[in-house]
Parts: structure tokens; sequence; C-alpha cells
């Protein structure tokens, strides 16, 4: 396991380029289960969860390879309709295979994901949603055993907005027998990108990108190749970086991101005083000579998301006063707290609710990463804060930040990685 080692206090000045969207490429290569055949998928960005995602879809006769920044998908053979929990239990996108499996040959036994470090993440919404289309499903042995004909179009009206649950239904309805509808779906960019791959491979789907879906089932699909969109939270979390450990004269530009997915987060950036140029595909941000306090609520897709609520408690540690975080999509996603506390940051949680009031520096300290945003938090902070700091169990954010250490070091970070078995 390794750690990083961080001096912090360095100002964060240069340009860096954003990588591709973590949670699209778990969605976009599950869906290449749909039809046989090669796939390409460029900008995949190499992380252990996109590892996890090619060994399980591996376990399935699919052979995948990547070539220089793309992931070369073989779906010709699919011999197997299951998804072991020594898979699921590493990363719940596994849970993705569950709709093509379904869709296209009428079987899929998947494990269930169980809880995580934030409390249950339950997936009633994705199984409920494959019975209205005609699925049967029993739900045994810690298995999601499912079963049908052709799927037949339903309307479905998810009681919640969900990322997956709305990828998942989407994946199986393309190959349904009619017409079926999704209301309150979800309108992330991961499943719009979903949603244009499929439209490449021939599915008929109106609506991709907004709430409500009209999906016209196919006989068959055909493979595409696809370009994966940047990772909006990656970009987030770079831009937060060089709020928190900007000084005046430091400047950091992302480029080959999209700043159109990340209004929520740039327009807070702007109130807390940083200055901010976006262009078509990059954005420049000029640090805030005080870190004004911003409160934020976390929400569904075009609000400020939930996976950059731990970095904004970070940014909010040093601000001068006192700022709410109100946390709307998962209700205990406070691990990061503690472990910000003992940097010296003063946060309070009741509930879903954190109350950080700002101090006038953190101090360096051992930490420890719980999962993979908290992790990020605990860099942000270590990076502004004085002396050293010791992230350890940084396994957590190798699931899904690129080569971070290395894009912070180009923009004039002091980390490091130490690998160790005592991590
Ligand atoms: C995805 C993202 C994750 C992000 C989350 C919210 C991937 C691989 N992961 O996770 O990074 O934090 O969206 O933006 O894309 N819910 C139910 N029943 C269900 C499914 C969800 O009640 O069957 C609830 C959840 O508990 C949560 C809310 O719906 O409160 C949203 O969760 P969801 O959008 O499904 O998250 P994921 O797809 O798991």
């Amino acid at each position: 396991m390794d750690k990083f080692v961080i001096r912090g206090g360095k100002t964060l000045s240069g340009t860096v380029q954003a990588s591709g969207a973590k949670n699209a490429t778990l969605a976009l290569m599950p869906a290449t289960l749909l039809a046989p055949g090669s796939y390409t998928l460029h900008h995949t960005p190499e992380l252990r969860d996109v590892t996890t995602m090619s060994r399980l879809l591996e376990t399935m006769g699919l052979k995948i390879e990547r070539v220089d920044d793309a992931l070369r998908i073989d779906s010709s053979v699919v011999s197997s309709y299951e998804a072991p929990y020594e898979h699921v239990k590493k990363m719940r996108a596994s849970i993705y295979v569950l709709g093509p499996l379904v869709g296209r040959f009428g079987q899929a036994d998947v494990s269930l994901p169980g809880g995580c470090a934030w409390g249950p993440r339950p997936v009633n919404l994705h199984i409920e949603g494959l019975r209205k289309l005609g699925a049967q499903i029993d739900v045994e042995g810690g298995y999601i055993r499912a079963r049908a004909k052709r799927l037949k179009g339903a309307r479905i009206v998810f009681d919640v907005s969900s990322v997956g649950a709305t990828g998942n239904v989407m994946m199986a309805a393309v190959l349904a027998q009619g017409t079926t509808i999704i209301d309150n779906a979800a309108m992330e960019p991961e499943i719009a990108a979903l949603g244009d791959l499929l439209l490449k491979m021939g599915a008929r789907i109106h609506g991709v990108g907004t709430n409500h879906l009209e999906i016209e089932g196919v006989d068959t699909l055909h493979p595409a190749d696809f370009v994966t969109i940047p990772d909006r939270i990656e970009t987030g979390t770079l831009l937060v970086a060089a709020a928190l450990a900007g000084k005046r004269d430091g400047k950091v530009r992302v480029e080959h991101c999209n700043p159109a997915h990340l209004s929520a987060v740039t327009t807070k950036l702007e109130d807390v005083g940083a200055r901010l140029t976006l262009g078509k595909d990059f954005i420049e941000i000029v640090p805030p000579e005080v870190i004004q306090p911003v409160n934020i609520t976390t929400s569904i897709y075009s609000g400020f998301p939930t996976d950059m609520q731990a970095q904004w408690i970070a940014l909010m540690s040093l601000a001068r006063g006192a700022s709410i975080v109100t946390e709307t999509i998962y209700g205990d996603r406070f691990m990061h707290v503690p472990e910000l506390v003992r940097l010296g940051a003063n946060i309070t949680v009741k509930e879903n609710i954190a109350t950080v009031v700002g101090v006038e520096k953190l101090t360096g300290a051992k930490v420890m990463s719980t999962d993979l945003r908290a992790s990020a938090s605990l860099i942000l902070a270590g990076l502004a804060a004085e002396g050293e700091t010791e992230v350890l169990r940084v396994y957590h954010l190798d699931r899904g930040y690129e080569r971070i250490e290395q894009k912070l070091s180009r923009l004039g970070a002091q980390i490091e990685r130490v690998s160790g078995e005592e991590f």
C-alpha cells in the first residue's frame, strides 16, 4: 500500500490536462456487452477501477487491451453471465453489467454490492426498473439473479434520480421490444455519454442528457468507437487545489476539460474570490487573495456534485469565516472530516450538515484515506498545510485519479509517492 508524503505551502502554477472520466468509462465498458465485436474507447483513464472493470469483463470472455490512451474491447465472445462477489466487492460500478446481460442474453447473476465507507447504497431502483421491463429477479445468496425472455418496453418513474439505475435500465431497454420511458432519469454527463455511445451503436433514444428518456427498442446493435468525456470531478479537484494552495502569483490552467459540465463548481469558486477564465475546453484559475466562506448543497446534476463535497470542505477549512456544507445525496458522506480535523480544521457535523469554521492555518500530520474523494480532500488540505502531511492508504485515490501526484508535481506541488507494505 502506497502513501503520499506532501510538503505543504507551495504555490501551484502551470498547465495540466484532464483525464477521461472515470464514471463515464465504467458505464461505457459494460455497454460493449450489448453487441458483439470490436470497440475502441479513446481517452480511457488508467485507473484501478478501470482495471477492475476490465478483469470482470474478461471473466465473461471479453478481450481487452490498452493501446496508448485507448481501450480496445473485443466482445465477440461472451461465455459467462455472472459478476462474482470477488469483483463486485471491489467496485460497486460492477453492477453496470446487469442491464446489458439481461437485455441481450436474458440472464445475469450479479453479486449484490453491499454498503460502502459512507453507509448503505441500495440498488432497489436498478432491480425495480428491470422488473418493470419484465425481468424475473430474485435476490438470493447475496446475488441478484435475473432471468428474462425478451424484455418489454415499459414506463419507469424513478423515485430518486440515480446515475447507476438510469444507466442500467437504459442499457437493458435498448434491446427490449417496444418503447421504454424513463422519467426522473439521471442527467449526469456520464449518463449522457453512455447514451451517446448507445446511439452510435444503433440504439434509438430520445432525450439523451435530459431527465425524460424515450427508448425505442431495436433487435440488434453494432459496435462503435467512442471518445470518453473529460473527468469533471478530477478537473474540479485540480481547481480547488489551485484555489487552496495558490498564492496571488499562481495561475493554473486545466486543459482538455469541459467547463460546461462544471458550472456549479466554477461559480462557487468565483464566489470564494478566485478569478476564472472559461474557454471552450479549458479553465484557468487565479486563486483568491482571501478565501471567502461559501455554502454549498450537493444535488443531482447540474447542481453541486457530491463527489466534490469533500474537496470543498478542505477549501472552506481555510476560509475567512464559517460556511455550511449540506450533503443531500449521501447523508453520511463525511469520513474525511475527522481526518481534516487532525490537520487543524474546525468542522462539526450534525446529521447531513457540516459547519466549517475557517482557521488561520492547517498543520501537517499523518492522515488516513477512507474513500476516493475523502483521499482527494486530504491531499488538497496537505498541499495547503504547514509542514509535512502523510496521506496513508492512497489506493483509494488510485481508483479514480490518474497519476494525480504527477499532475500536482507538474504544477509545483511537493508530493511524493512512497511504496511500502506497512502503510
Ligand atoms: C454514481 C457515481 C458516484 C456519485 C453518485 C452520485 C459512478 C460509478 N458512481 O454512483 O461517484 O457519487 O453517482 O452522483 O458513476 N439510490 C437508491 N436506490 C438505488 C440506487 C440509488 O436509493 O437503487 C440512491 C442512493 O442511495 C443515493 C442516490 O440514489 O442517495 C443517488 O445514487 P446514484 O446516483 O445511484 O449513485 P451511483 O450510481 O451509485
